[in-house]
């Protein structure tokens, strides 16, 4: 089965070369018969690439230990959901995984194309093959799934007990989906400067496929750090680690990009603020892959270094170069960016939110790579570096989230404004007197969470008002208006959920970090002790074997206000495969603080224990609010039907139109 899938890598290597040398030609001959060859090469490709998947999927799951990618990752203990997803475990499985998914988008933009008819399709197609053909060549001569060993080892290493969680199954898919998805853009972006079909609707084009890469990349962030929480023992989700900061930083630039599609000027046509975030999105991708891949920077979760590293260095290069000349070379058919007359106004605020987001990106990229020179300046960084900077950028960003749903494109109407923010003011400053009537006297607090108020009383009385402005339904009834209100704007609304999905995020993270109680302590048998309004009593203390490890396990009972509220099981596992133990963290979550518990030690003879126990407030918001930006991303990209359908940003007039509001944006 390893030859058929190595055949079947071989001959996608094949088909993607025949779909470059014939778009390429059929472009420049203008022969759309060899160009529509080119394309369905495409769907070859993808086809010999699932095969190739389905190959790995077997060998793994038949534990043919003779390959070698199977006896690095897996072992005849290991539980099946695992085994799969030792599909992305280890570098060569994940480099095929991307290929294949690749592969799958491409097929997608070119079935997507073939509707829309576009000649853009043939040149992106041609972009989306040659990066393809990137990762194909990667993985069958650098970075072969299948290599077979000239033995067969009995049993094989196993995976990493830190990825046995059941975190691995989805986070590395969906982040990939992220970052592959990107490409899509690039693909689009690039097409766009070979074609020199500057005036064509690119906005519409690209915006779709910007959200699902988006929304990916921060699912898949969320996912990782819930991960962090339950699975790395120190209580925290966020470390500033280089693997953390690669996914971060696309996701910023993304947040820059799908503002500057916003922007209505040029009737949706390419800008070079697009070109500059497309690119630059992309970039970071690789970038990241580079950092996670190469060991360049030393990390607590690169699953996968080796050498590689080099060749994403050349890539990038490459893609950043060619980038740059094909703009240069198209710079007269470029249009220029939204300006407005007046400095209060919807242009003006996206620009100043485009402009923190790229902010924030190069702090926390100067900070990525600061490791690199800091021995030669004999200076390290802390996280108070990345924590500072970032809260610095980040903060006023949520506070512009407020104020700019009340804005109007062509501006000016500062008193008009003015007026609008009365509510969400009012909000903030009941919200700080309540804080500080409760007892909260730190003032990075009551400012950050007064902040968070204004913005979510903005972000509501956008539904409110649309609730009041939309006409009665055809149940005769005001709700089912606003429903159907809902649904014709999908992407504006979707915004505003994504804009409370962040600043529940940013509650979360505030109350998580600021206001964090940490203590490491012991306990003897029976034993009692208070961490921040718990009451941990020690119950008892059990060694006992399990399926490929032994589980050591203290059972402890919690009060609160002299009342028993849980059972907590904090564990540690020894896996024999491995020689590090694993912590298993018990956590009481409620909506307004975790107690987090994690067995660090034990004493045989007295059975004394260690733990180390954290009251973590709020931090389910930050779940919360990856669930609720899942939501509004999903809300903006589900495309509107046709009949309803204004509103779709495919056939969107009002984000190409020159600044006229349409529909309700006129009333504002
Ligand atoms: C805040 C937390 C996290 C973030 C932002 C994050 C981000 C990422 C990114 C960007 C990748 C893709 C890397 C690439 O291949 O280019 C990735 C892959 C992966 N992550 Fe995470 N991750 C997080 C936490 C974790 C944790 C806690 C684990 C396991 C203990 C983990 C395990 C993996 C694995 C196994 C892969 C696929 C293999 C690889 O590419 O290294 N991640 N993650
Ligand atoms: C990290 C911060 C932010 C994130 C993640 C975010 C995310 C999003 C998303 C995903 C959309 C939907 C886009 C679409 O349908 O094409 C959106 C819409 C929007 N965002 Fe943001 N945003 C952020 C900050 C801001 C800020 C600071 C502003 C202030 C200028 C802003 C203004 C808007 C506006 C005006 C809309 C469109 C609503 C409409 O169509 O009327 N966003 N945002």
């Amino acid at each position: 089965m390893s030859d058929l899938g190595f055949l079947a890598l071989s001959l996608a290597l094949g088909t993607t070369t025949y779909s470059i040398v014939s778009l390429a030609l059929g472009i420049r001959k203008g022969d759309e018969g060899l160009a529509a060859a080119g394309k369905r090469a495409i769907y070859a490709s993808a086809v010999f690439l699932t095969l190739a998947v389905v190959a790995l999927i077997y060998v793994l799951l038949a534990r043919d230990f003779q390959v070698e990618y199977v006896a690095s990752h897996t072992s005849r203990d290991l539980a099946l959901p695992y085994t799969l997803s030792a599909l992305w475990a280890g570098q060569e499985g994940s480099l095929l995984f991307w290929a294949w998914l690749l592969s799958v988008y491409a097929t997608a933009l070119v079935l997507s194309g073939r509707r829309a008819g576009h000649i853009l399709t043939s040149y992106s197609s041609l972009v989306v093959s040659c990066v393809l053909a990137f990762f194909l060549l990667l993985v069958i001569f650098v970075n072969n799934p299948f290599q077979r060993l000239d033995f067969v080892p009995s049993d094989g290493l196993g995976m990493n007990p830190l990825l046995q969680n059941p975190a691995m199954i989805w986070h590395p898919p969906i982040v990939y989906l992220g970052y592959v998805g990107f490409t899509v853009p690039f693909a689009l972006t690039l097409a766009v400067l070979l074609s020199g079909k500057m005036e064509d609707p690119y906005v519409p084009l690209v915006r779709r496929w910007t959200l699902l890469s988006w929304l990916c990349l921060g699912v898949g962030t969320v996912l990782g750090a819930q991960w962090a929480y339950v699975e790395l023992g120190w209580g925290g989700y966020w470390g500033w680690d280089p693997v953390e900061n690669a996914s971060l930083l696309p996701w910023l630039t993304g947040t820059a990009l799908i503002h500057s599609l916003m922007m209505r000027r040029g009737r949706g046509a390419i800008k070079l603020s697009h070109i500059v975030l497309v690119v630059g999105t992309f970039a970071l991708c690789i970038f990241g892959t580079f950092v996670t891949r190469s060991g360049m920077i030393s990390s607590v979760h690169a699953f996968a270094v080796s050498r590689i590293g080099l060749y994403f260095l050349a890539f990038l290069l490459s893609v950043v170069v060619a980038s740059v000349l094909l703009t240069f070379t198209r710079r007269s058919g470029l249009r220029g960016d939204d300006e407005s007359e007046s400095l209060v106004s919807r242009p003006t605020a996206l620009w100043v939110t485009i402009v923190l987001l790229l902010a924030a990106t190069a702090a926390i990229l100067l900070g990525t790579l600061f490791p690199l020179v800091s021995d030669t300046l004999n200076v390290a960084l802390t996280t108070d570096y990345f924590n500072t900077s970032s809260a610095l950028i980040l903060g006023p960003l949520i506070l512009l989230m407020g104020i700019c749903p009340f804005t109007t494109w062509k501006g000016g109407d500062s008193r008009g404004l003015s007026r609008r923010l009365i509510a969400p003011l009012i909000g903030a400053l009941v919200t700080g007197a309540a804080l500080l009537l409760l007892g909260l006297r730190d003032a990075f607090g009551v400012v950050a969470f007064s902040v968070c108020a204004f913005v979510i009383v903005g972000t509501l009385l956008q539904f409110y008002s649309g609730f009041r402005g939309s006409r009665r339904g055809s149940e005769g009834n005001r709700l089912s208006g606003f429903v159907s209100s809902l649904r014709k704007q999908r992407s504006r609304y979707g915004g505003y959920v994504v804009h409370l999905g962040i600043v529940m995020i940013t509650i979360g993270v505030v109350g998580s970090s600021a206001y964090k109680i940490e203590e490491s302590i012991t306990l003897d048998p029976s034993a009692m002790r208070t961490v921040g309004g718990y009451t941990l009593r020690y119950e008892e203390f059990s060694y006992l074997p399990a399926v490929g490890k032994d589980v050591a396990t203290a059972t402890l009972a919690v009060y609160e206000g002299g009342e028993q509220v849980a059972v907590l099981r904090p564990e540690k596992h020894f896996h024999h495969s491995s020689q590090q133990p694993v912590s298993e963290v018990a956590i009481r979550s409620t909506l307004k603080e975790d107690l987090y518990v994690a067995l660090t030690g034990w004493e045989d003879a007295s059975q004394r224990i260690a733990l180390e126990v954290i009251v973590s407030p709020l931090v389910v918001w930050i779940w919360i609010g990856g669930g609720v930006l899942l939501v509004g991303a999903v809300l903006a990209f589900w495309p509107a039907r046709r009949a309803e359908g204004a509103e779709d940003l495919a056939v969107d007039p009002s984000r190409a139109s020159e600044g006229r509001p349409t529909g309700e944006e006129g009333q504002r």
